[in-house]
């Protein structure tokens, strides 16, 4: 798509697989390896394992589903930003407006998946602490916005090598979760939010779908990283 097409048209957000494109593309993730991460996402990695375990969960999800959002809301808050100084060219307005649309897309794939998250563990009663999964993950949400910010201003290509970075690590969780737990084939997903996200035959394909999200997401950072600014 031109870039001068993305806001007429809309984002339509990642594309959707039928379930032998899910199977084939999950096992594809876990034979990649993964990105050589850097200094801050493995900071934010480890402050995940050390407050909510190395062992992949729907309750650990959930609080990096509340992180995932915020690049996108950091990026699109810089180009309004740059709107109203830039407004007058035209062409560079249009071109920042694409990247509106676009992280404003990505922003609500994600939300996508921090409802569907929730619906799953409210379900089945897990435990959900004010502090340890609501209050924490605000924190570390609002730590990783500044950064986002930060770099974004400074260097552009350096907030979507983080964002690269963290999404690359989601996909591989996703796929891994779902290799781990047996039953994940065996439970459907016709919840709250399938007329907007899709049903699926089981929540092993459903949380394969998720994990194809994160490495679209991963591609279009890493696709902006080669770009220069507000191109
Ligand atoms: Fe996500
Ligand atoms: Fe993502």
């Amino acid at each position: 798509m031109s870039s001068q097409s993305v806001a007429a048209a809309g984002h339509t957000g990642p594309p959707k697989y039928s379930p032998q494109e899910l199977e084939r593309e999950r096992r594809a993730t876990l034979a990649s390896p993964r990105r050589s991460y850097g200094v801050a996402a493995r900071a934010l990695f480890a402050t995940m394992d050390l407050l909510y375990g190395r062992t992949r969960s729907l309750a650990k999800f959930k609080v990096l589903e509340i992180v995932a959002r915020v690049p996108y809301q950091a990026w699109e808050q810089v180009a309004y930003i740059a709107l109203t100084h830039r407004y007058s060219r035209t062409h560079l307005a249009r071109r920042i407006f694409d990247r509106v649309v676009e992280s404003r897309a990505q922003q609500d794939n994600e939300q996508w998946h921090l409802l569907i998250l929730h619906e799953l563990i409210d379900e089945r009663n897990l435990r959900d602490s004010l502090v340890r999964h609501r209050l924490i993950p605000q924190l570390l949400a609002f730590v990783y916005y500044q950064l986002s910010v930060a770099l974004y201003i400074v260097r552009p290509a350096w907030s979507y090598r983080l964002n690269a970075d963290f999404e690359d690590h989601a996909e591989h969780e996703y796929a891994l979760f779902v290799e781990e737990n047996a039953w994940l084939a065996v439970v459907a997903y016709d919840g709250q939010f399938a007329e907007e996200y899709g049903r699926y035959a089981s929540l092993g394909e459903l949380f394969t779908q998720i994990s194809l999200d994160e490495r679209h997401h991963k591609n279009e950072s890493l696709d902006k990283m080669a770009q220069p600014r507000f191109t």
